[in-house]
Formats: structure tokens, sequence, C-alpha cells
């Protein structure tokens, strides 16, 4: 997978961006917008993305998954988290490096990365995708109330050249996606994922709208949701938000 490069010293956001372009017809082919600040960086919900200006990875992937079905679309998530899983492992040697369900990179307890995905569906395939990331890179000090923030600098001392890093997460991103039609290969991506989920089967406390449990992670169904176990065996399953990590 080639793809077209657009890149801005500024912009409100880069998912923002993609969605303009494809939304006047400019966009038709898998195309990276990266931006080197966000004046308006998009979390999830209503949440800001804070990143400081040339410091950081601020890009959105968009592209045109039409092979992919609405109800697979979390291999998206899992194809993603992986790239990014491959590359900070790869600078961070030393540390445990994992993914925090559904798409955050955490080294230790700490969010160096997020993913916010946008799918347009037509019909019965996704139309267009726009897969933003935001990986904290040289960035020091965090201003916003984000809970447990960290960047590649903090956990290991030095600077990184953030193009290379776009480069390498690409790659990997491309290599996924191009043998996604092998037939084994969505199998090998979700046992990839489970292999590297944070706080896989083991016991943890979680809060619901019932209340504070202690339950265990024991995987993710195919429509991406999160399946727990309690400690007296009763099993749950959460869709995004619908549980916290505590
Ligand atoms: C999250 O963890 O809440 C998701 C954060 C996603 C941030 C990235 S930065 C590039 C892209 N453009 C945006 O406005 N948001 C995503």
């Amino acid at each position: 997978m080639e793809f077209n490069h657009l890149t801005f010293q500024e912009l409100d956001s880069t998912n923002e961006e993609a969605i303009r372009l494809y939304q006047k017809g400019e966009l038709s082919t898998p195309t990276v917008i990266h931006s080197h600040y966000q004046s308006n960086g998009k979390g999830y919900g209503d949440n800001y993305w804070e990143s400081a200006g040339g410091k950081n990875l601020t890009f959105s992937i968009a592209c045109f998954p039409r092979m992919i079905e609405p109800s697979d679309q979390f291999i998206l998530t899992q194809i993603i988290s992986l790239s990014l899983w491959a590359v900070v492992s790869e600078v961070i040697p030393a540390k445990k490096i994992a993914i925090k369900w559904p798409n955050d990179l955490y080294v230790g307890n700490k969010k160096v990365a997020g993913v916010l995905i946008q799918n347009f569906i037509k019909g019965n395939s996704i139309d267009f995708s726009v897969i933003g990331v935001g990986l904290n890179v040289n960035q020091k000090v965090f201003l916003s109330d984000a809970p447990n923030p960290t960047s590649l600098i903090i956990e290991t001392g030095k600077i990184f050249d953030t193009e290379v890093l776009l480069k390498k997460i690409l790659q990997h991103f491309a290599t996924y996606k191009n043998n996604l039609a092998a037939l084994s290969l969505s199998e090998t991506i979700h046992t990839r994922y489970l292999e590297n989920l944070y706080r896989f089967g083991v016991f943890h406390r979680y809060k619901d709208k019932e209340g504070i449990f202690t339950a265990e992670i024991t995987g993710i169904n195919s429509f991406g949701q999160l399946k727990l176990i309690t400690k007296k065996g009763e099993k749950r399953v959460y869709g995004f938000k619908e549980v916290e990590f505590l």
C-alpha cells in the first residue's frame, strides 16, 4: 500500500481535514495527513488531544478499506495498535509496552499514544476510514488533565525524529493491511493483539455503572467488545466507555 502524503505546519485536526477532503471528493487513494501542530486535536468523545507544536506525531491515515465489512471494523483498530506497538517496542526495548483496549498504547501504566478511528459506512462495507494517531515523542511536560501521559523522551531521555517514526508505523500498517486477504492473517492479528493487551488474564479493579468490581480480561469479541470475568465467575461484556480501568 502506497500513501500520498499531505504535510501541514498547522491544522485544526488531521482527522477533520481528512473528513473535509473526503466529503469534497478530493481523496481517492490512501493518504497520510500529517500536521506538526493541531489547534483543536480531537480525542475520544469530547476530549481534546494535547500535543505541543513540532514535538510529537499527529497524523491520520485516510483509506478506503472497502473489503472490510462494518461488523469487522475492529480489525483496523488491531492493525494500527499493533503497528504502534511494534515501533514503540523497538525504540523502548527495556520497558513493557502494551495495548490498552481498545487502542491506547501504554508504557507501563502510562499512555504514550492514542488513536481515534472514524469510519464511514456505505451499504455493507467501510467506504472510508480515518485512522488518527497521536504519539507523544519529544514533549516533556503535559498541561492538560489527561490522567497519565508519557512520551518517548520521558521514557528514554532521548530525542526522536518524528518522520522516521512515522515511516516505520506506516510500513507496519501497510504490511498488515496488504496481507489482510491472507486466510489466517486476521486470526494471527487477533492473537498478537491479545498477547500484547494491557492487563490480559490478570485480576484488576474496574468500574461500571453498577460500581467497582475485580475482574480479569478473558478476551475481545469480534465486535471489539471487552470480555471480563469477575472473581465470582460472572462473565461481562462491555463496549467502549462502558467500563473504566481503575
Ligand atoms: C484518544 O486517545 O483520545 C485519541 C487521540 C487521537 C489523537 C489523534 S492526533 C491525530 C488525529 N487528529 C485528531 O484530531 N485526533 C487524532
